[in-house]
């Protein structure tokens, strides 16, 4: 579970969000919807331990992430995948070495064991024949499948999605959808996804957070988000 209290961060005098409270519950879906510039990805960072709050606490599976040592914090991180706005891929390696990098960097597995995984990874991602490519030679969909793959390798506990499908045309969009959907009954994770797409809310449901004006003005149901008489929350859901 991660639970998050009296949470406020700020960038110099401009503040982000306000007195932020939120528990996101295991194994279950959670959205994160609100207007460009609202701080959802800087929320989403902050749960990673890469920002610090002005205040507040973010308290990972009873542990509170801003008292841990660097060694607590990595432990923490192995815990959870994130899948950064724009992918992310490492440009100068190959889709291989991108989706081996987490097992590299934090497994004693064999070569061959990692080998093995990454292509059943690419595989439950529906990309063949890809191992050799270099990320500028994907399109934006395989770039978002490889980054799903690397992030799942892990097997992580949490796993947070920043904009999964914007910039996708509809149909690579909904499959990407589905995939997360997928990924998310296999493994039963818990999910964290930041998005404005209504498509992919919409196919998703789970619980939605709303975030506007430094405060969360919306936390329930999909089916209540959606039958919301305010007006903020009626210019998003249309
Ligand atoms: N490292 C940083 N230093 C200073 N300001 C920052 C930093 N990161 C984000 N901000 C500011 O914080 C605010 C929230 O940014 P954030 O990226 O969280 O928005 P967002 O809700 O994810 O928007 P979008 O939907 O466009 O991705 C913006 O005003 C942004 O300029
Ligand atoms: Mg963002």
């Amino acid at each position: 579970m991660i639970e998050i209290k009296d949470l406020s961060i700020s960038f110099g005098d401009q503040e982000i969000l306000q007195n932020i409270d939120l528990t996101i519950r295991e194994k279950q879906i959670t959205i994160i919807v609100g207007q460009s510039g609202t701080g959802k990805s800087v929320l989403m960072k902050c749960i990673e331990g890469l920002i610090e709050p002005v205040q507040g606490s973010i308290i990972i599976d009873e542990k509170d992430l801003f008292t841990l040592n660097k060694l607590e914090l990595n432990e923490i991180r192995k815990k959870m995948a994130m899948l950064f706005q724009g992918s992310a891929l490492l440009d100068s390696m190959n889709v291989y070495q991108n989706v081996a990098l987490p097992l590299i960097e934090h497994t004693d597995l064999s070569e061959d064991t990692i080998l093995k995984e990454v292509k059943e990874k690419l595989e439950l991602f529906g990309l063949k024949d890809v191992l050799t490519k270099m990320p500028a030679e994907l399109s934006g969909g395989m770039k978002k499948r490889v980054a799903l793959a690397r992030a799942i390798i892990l097997k992580p506990k949490y796993i947070i999605y920043d904009e999964p499908t914007t910039g996708l045309d509809p149909i690579i969009a909904e499959e990407i959808s589905n995939l997360i959907l997928k990924m998310h009954k296999q493994y039963d994770i818990t999910s964290i996804i930041i998005t404005h797409d209504m498509n992919c809310i919409r196919k998703i449901k789970g619980n939605i957070v709303m975030i506007h004006d430094k405060k969360i003005v919306f936390d329930g149901t999909f089916d209540d988000f959606n039958n919301d008489e305010r007006k903020i929350i009626k210019e998003f859901v249309k």
